[in-house]
Order: structure tokens, then C-alpha cells, then sequence
């Protein structure tokens, strides 16, 4: 029987640094109260100037790892689901991979915008279901601050940074995803981008003066489209899974807009209190809203081991889906050793980074120009 894919970590990274509808208010031209009741948004977080979408991958990591008792070494492969990649290449996996020391994982960037963290998951878990691979682990991670006009109102009310993180392992007892929906339709494509930048149209004093680096977003059309699918995916999985929307205890939307996820919940007959909502405190957080409500779910004992839940989002692309997962829950205490504290594990990740640059540095010197493969 093929293994399952079971969560067994789990881990969030937020800035400390909050920004406030009031503070934003004296940016541009909005107000708090407009803010709050199109949106939710109370407030969201801003990465510091050390702060890089890496940083916070890593730091959510680690703490999805502890949770798990997993070592980096033991992970076969790292997905990093982010709208903000660090840069094009190399993908902000493989930084994340070099600072947690994972000597023997893979690593890649996964682009699905918002919906990215889902596609992610499904990815994980068809890999550990086939066999292929034991552990995974799946990040969404944004600095999209970066990426936001802060002299749009349309859109700058509406983003934040943060970072979420599973640990997937296979598993023989049932749990993890137990089905899954990706969809996308590349028509909407221009309802919501960043114009400029990639080979379409490469960065030029143009591209930048006229502000095509930043998101540009028809507001009303995303919300149409989203209200729509979330709930079309939602009852698709559940029905996937062999189950009925009765038998999920909880929702965990993407967090775009509290009106969006209220539509979605009423035209499924889903009352509000099955149904995790942090927005009024961080904003759109793009591939990492889903695993940070997660985590807070499971702090707050809304979320326990045996419990079904949904996972559904949408995004740029347009791209949508939904997971539902049996939620594994943390492996049993001496169930395997704990991990090495995480600042032990981030110098030894360090000293392997530095010690790695070193030797191909003396490897170049020794052998110059001539290559001792050829
Ligand atoms: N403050 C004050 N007024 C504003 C603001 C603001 N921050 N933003 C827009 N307005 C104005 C508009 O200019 C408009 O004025 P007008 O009627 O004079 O033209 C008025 O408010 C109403 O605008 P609408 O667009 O109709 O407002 P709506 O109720 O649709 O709310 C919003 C706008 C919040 C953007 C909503 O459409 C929405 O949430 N859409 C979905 C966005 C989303 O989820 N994006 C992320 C997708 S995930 C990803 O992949 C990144």
C-alpha cells in the first residue's frame, strides 16, 4: 500500500514590525474605517531592511522541523511556493536549503501565486505517495511589501510579509492530504501582475519610471473570480475525498479579503466559526496565508489530530485550488529524538555553507583552468 503523506510539522514567521490602517492612512489617500470594512485588514506585517523572503522561509522552517524532530539532513526535497522570490535564479530554495544545512534535498521555487502553497502540498504528497521521496518540506514565504506601489490605494491596503512551513513525512497510518483540485486559467492572466521585470519586458528606465515593477490588480473582477471558485473547489475535494462538507471540522482559507471568505462560506451553507480567520492582523500574505492560520489554528486548540479540514485558495494566473487533509498532528513525545536547538543547527549550517565556498575555492586555484572531469 503506498504511503501517506502526513503532516507532522508545522511553523510561522512573522516581521515584528506592524503597520497599521491608521499609519497607512497617512501614506495615502484611505482610512481605517474603509480599510476594515471592505477588506478585514486591521493591520499587517512589514519585513525589516535584514529581513529577506529567505529569512523568513527559514525561520518558519525551523521551527516546522522542531515540531516534526526532523533533521534538515533527513529532507529529500524543499519547495518554496513565493510570488517574491529572492531573485529569478537561483531559486530562494536553495537558500533556504543552504541555511538549514539540508545536505541531501532538492530545492525548487514553485510560481502559483497565492494559490502556490496548495500546489505545493499536492506536489509533496503525490511524491510521498508514489514512494519517491520520505520528507518534504513545504514553505510559503513573502516579502511582497517589495512588490506593492505604496502610493496605491487599490492594492497597498491589502498586502503583507510573512512566512509559513510543513513538514510532510511518508507515513503508514492514515492522514495528511487525502485529495486535492489545481486549476487555472491563464485568460485572467492580466487581472492581476507585476508588467515588467521578467523577458516579456525586462527592467528598463521606462519599465521603472512608469511603475511597472509593482502588482497591478482589477480589484473587482479577482474578487468575482475568487468568491466563485473557492467555493466550486472546496465542494469538488470534499467530494474527491469521499466525504461531505458535515464531516470537515475546519476551513482554512487563503486570507485575501474577510467579504471573500464570508461569500464563499455562505453560498457552501458553512457557518463562520468552522472557518479560521487572522486577516484583520496580517493582511494578504499570499502563499503563506494558509500555513500561518494553520499554525495559529493549532496553537489556539482549534485544530487536533484526527480532525479533516480544508485548505483552498486563490491567486494571480489565475490559478485556484483546495486540499482536504486528516490532520496528523506532532509526532508522540520520545517517538524520535528532539531536534538540535535551532541556533545549533543554523551555525552548523553556516560552518557548512563556508566550508563548502572554501573548498571550491582551493579547487579552482589547484586545478585553474583545467577540469579534472574532462
Ligand atoms: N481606500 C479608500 N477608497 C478606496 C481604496 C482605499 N484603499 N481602494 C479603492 N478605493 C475606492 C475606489 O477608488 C472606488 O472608488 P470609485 O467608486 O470612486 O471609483 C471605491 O473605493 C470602490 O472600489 P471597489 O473596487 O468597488 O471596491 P471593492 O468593494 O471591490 O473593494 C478590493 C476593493 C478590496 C480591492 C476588493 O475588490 C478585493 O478585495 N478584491 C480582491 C483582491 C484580491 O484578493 N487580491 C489578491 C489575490 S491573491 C494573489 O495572487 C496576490
Amino acid at each position: 500500500m503506498s504511503p501517506y503523506a502526513r503532516i507532522t510539522g508545522w511553523g510561522m514567521a512573522v516581521p515584528e514590525k506592524i503597520l497599521t490602517n491608521s499609519e497607512l492612512a497617512k501614506k495615502v489617500d484611505t482610512d481605517d474605517a474603509w480599510i476594515q470594512s471592505r477588506t478585514g485588514i486591521r493591520e499587517r506585517r512589514i519585513a525589516s531592511n535584514e529581513q529577506t523572503t529567505a529569512s523568513l522561509a527559514t525561520d518558519a522552517a525551523l521551527q516546522a522541523l522542531e515540531v516534526a524532530r526532523l533533521n534538515p539532513g533527513e529532507l529529500d526535497l524543499i519547495i518554496v511556493a513565493t510570488s517574491t522570490p529572492e531573485h529569478f535564479f537561483p531559486a530562494t530554495a536553495c537558500l533556504v536549503q543552504d541555511r538549514l544545512g539540508a545536505s541531501k534535498a532538492g530545492a525548487f521555487d514553485l510560481l502559483a501565486a497565492c494559490t502556490g502553497f496548495i500546489f505545493g502540498l499536492d506536489m509533496a504528497t503525490q511524491a510521498i505517495r508514489s514512494g519517491s521521496l520520505k520528507n518534504v518540506l513545504v514553505i510559503g514565504s513573502e516579502t511582497i511589501s517589495r512588490m506593492v506601489d505604496w502610493s496605491d490605494r487599490n492594492t497597498c491596503v491589502l498586502f503583507g510579509d510573512g512566512a509559513g512551513a510543513f513538514v510532510l513525512q511518508a507515513g503508514e497510518e492514515r492522514g495528511g492530504v487525502i485529495s486535492s483540485v489545481m486549476r487555472s486559467d491563464g485568460s485572467g492572466g492580466d487581472l492581476l501582475c507585476v508588467p515588467a521585470g521578467g523577458s516579456f519586458a525586462p527592467a528598463s528606465l521606462e519599465t521603472v519610471a512608469t511603475g511597472k515593477h509593482y502588482i497591478k490588480m482589477n480589484g473587482r473582477e479577482v474578487f468575482r473570480f475568487a468568491t466563485r471558485v473557492m467555493a466550486q473547489a472546496t465542494e469538488e475535494t470534499v467530494h474527491a475525498a469521499g466525504l461531505k462538507l458535515e464531516d470537515i471540522q475546519l476551513f482554512i482559507p487563503h486570507q485575501a479579503n474577510q467579504r471573500i471568505i464570508e461569500a464563499a462560506l455562505r453560498s457552501l451553507n458553512v457557518t463562520m466559526d468552522r472557518c479560521v480567520v487572522n486577516i484583520d492582523r496580517y493582511g494578504n500574505t499570499s502563499t503563506a496565508s494558509i500555513p500561518i492560520a494553520t499554525c495559529e489554528a493549532v496553537r489556539d486548540g482549534r485544530l487536533k489530530a484526527g480532525d479533516k479540514l480544508v485548505l483552498v485558495g486563490f491567486g494571480a494566473g489565475l490559478t485556484w485550488g483546495a486540499a482536504v487533509a486528516i490532520w496528523s498532528g506532532a509526532p508522540q513525545p520520545g517517538a524520535r529524538p528532539a531536534l538540535a536547538l535551532p541556533l545549533r543547527l543554523r551555525l552548523y549550517a553556516r560552518l557548512r555553507s563556508l566550508v563548502r565556498r572554501i573548498l571550491r575555492r582551493i579547487d579552482a586555484l589547484i586545478w585553474g583552468r583545467h577540469n579534472p572531469y574532462l
